[in-house]
């Protein structure tokens, strides 16, 4: 099971004090050593934590998949084109939030999502949906040209005792109906050392986003040995 691990929160707490450590590069590789198949930035509008200048030291240190997630502006389809990540995950964004909300709508955004995706695609860049899982936003997703959907597990993580199970199945679901179509099939948002097990055990999954969990683990633990952790339980 590959593992995109999100060193967002390394360039949170550095921003906290608009200084220059802790550096999410060096975090980055850091989390390489210790089992990371790839590292995942969200550099977004209001650049609150991930600067234009990790994403590029990032392009040239980083040797496993590097996965930009990014809305769909104008602005963001320019950098993917100039840094060339190894894949783009395309999420909406909202400026009041803490964290992505909710998945893409792609049903009300099609037509602009379809034309993203193809100037990705001519600049030479693999894309990724971040969507709920509900079987029509994967229908969408393949017809407007996805190479892969990113399965939003949050409703999931957030869930207790039945309803819970009843989030697993959709996610479940949502997995084998994209893989049915032709979309590799991803997965990510709120998992944790805790709850990820039945989501890793989805055996059409190509592979976890994790962010949070991981890096708030490294501050205990340090960010190799964190890794190496997750990336046992998802093995
Ligand atoms: N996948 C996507 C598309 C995300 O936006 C995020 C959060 O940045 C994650 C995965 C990771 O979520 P978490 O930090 O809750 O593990």
């Amino acid at each position: 099971m590959h593992l995109g691990v999100n060193v967002d929160h390394v360039a949170t707490v550095r921003q906290a004090r608009m200084t220059f450590e802790p550096d999410p590069v060096m975090a980055a590789t850091l989390a390489i050593l210790g089992g990371a198949d790839g590292i995942t930035v969200h550099l977004r509008e209001d650049r609150r934590h991930i600067q234009d200048r990790d994403l590029r030291l990032l392009r040239e240190v980083v040797p496993v998949e590097l996965n930009l997630e990014m809305a769909a502006t104008d602005e963001m389809v320019r950098i993917a084109i100039e840094v060339k990540p190894d894949m783009v995950t395309l999420v909406p964004e909202k400026r009041q939030e803490l964290t992505t909300e909710g998945g893409l709508n792609v049903i009300e955004q099609k037509e602009h999502l379809k034309e993203v995706i193809q100037r990705l695609h001519d600049a030479g860049l693999p894309v990724s949906l971040f969507i709920n899982p509900h079987p029509m936003d994967i229908d969408v997703s393949k017809e407007i040209g996805a190479d892969m959907v990113e399965i939003h597990t949050g409703m999931y993580a957030n869930a207790k005792g039945d309803h819970q199970r009843h989030e697993l199945l959709r996610v479940i679901e949502a997995v084998k109906f994209a893989v049915d179509v032709g979309l590799k099939a991803n997965a990510g948002h709120g998992l944790t050392y805790y709850n990820v097990r039945p989501i890793a055990e989805i055996e059409e999954l190509r592979g976890l986003y994790i962010g949070h969990s991981i890096i708030s683990r490294a501050l205990l633990v340090g960010i190799e040995q964190a890794v190496r952790e997750m990336k046992a339980l998802i093995e």
